[in-house]
């Protein structure tokens, strides 16, 4: 076995040229992309992702959550798989970076090992995980926590869509529904090249992130139920006002929020108003409310405070309230060896790097559940992602690509 040497790269202009390529799958209304989960547009970029990899000489397997996995066999028959993976999907109005650039740079690290013969001991397995970003059907990361154990199948594929639709009728619909059991793969090692999402790499002029942690995650879905009732003849003594109920616990997740600094976030991205129209007080209000912390004792009393504030909210106002949390995974660890591994791996190739926590959840949080684990970053302009005007740069995205194939390299071992 020969350790991976500096003069190892992979192909950053065919790297790039296979990121604008999938971007004009599924475009979206500013330059960025909508291709949402299981949508005709998420089939569209499944069948041109698979195209490449049978190019690639690879073989593709499909398990019950449409979760795509594609194999370059090793040498030795019986050493389990390197996996390399991210997501196609994007959020409703999305940038071309946001977990394509993981996919591709997995599909990239494949097509450099073919241009330079290089073989592994290990078999290495380019994913793509179906539904990260939680944006048609909560929970994010949805097929990586089923693969994980921590999500039943029945329940992932009973949520619904905004439409009423389910995510397992949808996956039927696409022709993405395959065959194999959900979680049976073992992994050796699962690695994620992901943009930061955040602003703390480029603001310190680093290459890399190596991502040591990952913040842990609380989605509440609050349900309030006043009365429909005319806006403009209705005193307002009378008004049951579950939309008065909303602004106020928005303002008390900001509360919370800045009452639990420092390393800590809260907001609310979603909101759905019954019956939704100018002059009717709403008889039914749908929010949700995202939280999230690296320290898990803080994430639980933030929810906590939550859901006991927003019961007395609500209960002063005479309007229902019910929370259902929807989403969750604990603050995460990364695998101490693979990370070194990324380190040094930057280093050796000579790219600036950094510790970082993730802020956003991957599904490399559910695979470090059943496997070491671990992440590499780029930066990303502003700090900016779900937002069609995300950005990275060429060279951003050629370094951090050439860090996951050594850092891969060395976790599948060079064959001879
Ligand atoms: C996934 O994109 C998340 O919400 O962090
Ligand atoms: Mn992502
Ligand atoms: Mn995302």
């Amino acid at each position: 076995m020969t350790g991976p040497t500096d003069n190892l790269r992979i192909n950053g202009e065919r790297l790039w040229d296979s990121l604008m390529e999938m971007a004009k799958v599924g475009p979206g209304i500013a330059g960025g992309n909508n291709r949402q989960t299981l949508t005709d547009s998420d089939r569209e970029g499944r069948d041109l992702f698979k195209s490449w990899c049978e190019a690639a000489g690879m073989m593709l397997g499909v398990d019950k959550m449409g979760t795509m996995f594609a194999t370059r066999p090793g040498t030795d028959p019986d050493a389990l798989p390197v996996y390399v993976g991210s997501h196609l999907d994007t959020q409703p109005t999305g940038g071309k970076y946001d977990g394509v650039l993981g996919v591709l740079s997995g599909l990239e690290i494949i097509r450099s090992m073919n241009d330079l013969g290089i073989r592994t001991k290990h078999p290495i397995v380019v994913t793509n995980w179906t539904n990260e970003e939680g944006a048609r059907f909560a929970p994010a990361m949805l097929a990586s926590g089923v693969f994980a154990g921590a999500i039943p199948l029945e329940y992932a594929y009973d949520r619904k869509d905004p439409d009423g639709k389910s995510f397992g009728d949808e996956l039927k619909r696409i022709g993405w529904l395959g065959d194999e059991e959900v979680g049976a793969r073992k992994m050796h090692a699962y690695f994620e090249y992901h943009i930061e999402q955040g602003p703390i790499l480029e603001a310190e002029a680093k290459q890399i992130g190596v991502v040591t942690h990952c913040q842990g995650l609380w989605w509440l879905e609050v349900t309030l139920t006043g009365r429909e009732a005319h806006t403009g003849s209705t005193p307002m003594n009378l008004r049951v006002n579950a939309g008065l109920a909303m602004a106020r616990i928005l303002e008390m997740v900001q509360t919370v929020a800045m009452d639990s600094q420092p390393g800590a976030v809260g907001g609310v991205g979603q909101m759905f108003f019954t019956p939704n129209s100018r002059n009717v007080l709403p008889g039914k209000v749908v929010f949700s409310i995202d939280i999230r912390t690296p320290d898990l004792a803080k994430l639980n009393g933030m929810r906590a405070r939550i859901e006991a504030e927003a019961a007395e909210i609500a209960e002063a106002l005479g309007v229902g309230c019910a929370i259902e949390p929807v989403g969750h995974f604990d603050p995460v660890t990364f695998d101490p060896t693979l990370v070194e591994r990324v380190r040094s791996a930057a280093e050796r190739l000579g790219y600036s790097h950094m510790n970082i926590i993730s802020g956003a959840g991957h599904d490399a949080c559910w695979a470090a559940k059943v496997a070491p684990a671990t992440m590499v970053m780029c930066p990303c302009v502003g700090g900016l992602s779900h937002n069609e005007a995300e950005e990275i740069s060429p060279e951003w995205a050629t370094a951090g690509a050439d860090v996951l194939f050594h850092a891969v390299l060395e976790t599948a071992e060079i064959a001879g």
